[in-house]
């Protein structure tokens, strides 16, 4: 079972979660149900406002899984390129900025980043 930590400035110190792998819950609603105030608004990869850095701690890292909303918005706030995008399709490599709403939890341990600003990672 994959441990999120989440770290912000609006945290008074890291706070680590259980999540189900496989899941289809998204950072976000991981989030939302442990009272993580990422910043967020559409909940549909458009607005960019839940912006997020991963790091991943244990486990494979893996890339994929990137939605085309996803892709778009994090190449519109010049936090993904195309290589990084490459790179996660086709080597499994995770990219570092992430859409909260849009990233799946999968069977890994990874630290969660975010400013408390929208669109801030
Ligand atoms: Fe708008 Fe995630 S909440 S992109």
């Amino acid at each position: 079972m994959p441990n999120v930590t989440f770290q912000s400035p609006l945290l008074h110190r890291n706070v680590t979660v259980y999540a189900v792998a496989g899941d289809t819950a998204s950072i976000l609603a991981v989030a939302d149900a442990h009272k993580i105030p990422i910043p967020h608004d559409c909940r549909d990869g458009e607005c960019g406002s839940c912006l997020i850095e991963v790091v991943t701690l244990s486990g494979k890292t893996m890339g994929s899984a990137l939605t085309e909303k996803e892709k778009t918005q994090l190449k519109s706030l010049g936090k993904i390129t195309s290589d990084e995008i490459r790179l996660a399709e086709v080597d499994d490599i995770a990219p570092k900025y992430r859409l909260a709403c849009q990233y799946i939890v999968r069977d890994q341990d990874i630290l969660v980043k975010f400013t408390g600003e929208p669109g801030g990672a």
